[in-house]
């Protein structure tokens, strides 16, 4: 598969199937977060696989009870450990953790897995869950695994409508 089709291909799963990862699958996922871009190679992430039932249970609990997230085979928690930010005034974590999560949705892709992007979750209550330090920020969570289902086509919008040429045109 190539990155086009990966690209095309990556859609938000909400139904796993109650079956694990790939040891081998997911540390390719995890290579591929290893090799992502990041402000002055700084490389600021953090993740946390689990893989463990009850863990997983709670952390669906800790994220507004999405529930489909107990079956899939494992949750990452995705978390900065700087408060770096760039001159352009914005914060490295999140842009570091995103760009990695991003490649391992992908890397997942090509791989036959699904992912989800988990938003949605309370920090304080995903913290105790694995020993999170108060001092780590917890930037995003990343569902992975099996799609018990076939996800619909997303909505995007034409390109003329986000992409303007030479100036500010919208
Ligand atoms: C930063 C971010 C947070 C998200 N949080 C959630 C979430 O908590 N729960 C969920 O079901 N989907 C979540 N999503 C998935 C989006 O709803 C999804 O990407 C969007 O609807 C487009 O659909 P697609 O991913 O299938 O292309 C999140 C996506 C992003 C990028």
């Amino acid at each position: 598969m190539d990155v086009a089709q990966a690209i095309r291909n990556r859609c938000s799963c909400r139904n796993y199937q109650d079956k694990p990862v790939e040891q081998d699958k997911l540390l390719a996922v995890l290579e591929a977060a290893r090799q992502a871009p990041s402000a002055k190679n700084l490389q600021d992430w953090r993740f946390v696989v689990v893989t463990d039932r009850e863990r997983k249970k709670q952390l669906a609990q800790a994220a507004n009870n999405q529930t489909f997230l107990e079956n899939a085979g494992a949750i990452l928690i995705a978390c900065s450990v700087s408060d770096h930010v760039m001159r352009c005034g914005q914060a490295v974590g999140p842009i570091d953790v995103a760009i990695a999560l991003e490649h391992m949705c992908l890397q997942a892709t090509e791989l036959g897995l699904s992912t989800c992007w988990i938003g949605s979750f309370y920090p304080d209550r995903v913290r105790p869950i694995v020993g999170i330090p108060e001092n780590v920020v917890i930037v995003e969570l990343l569902a992975l695994g099996y799609a018990a289902d076939t996800p619909k086509e997303h909505r995007r919008e034409p390109l003329e409508r986000i992409v303007s040429f030479d100036r500010w045109q919208f």
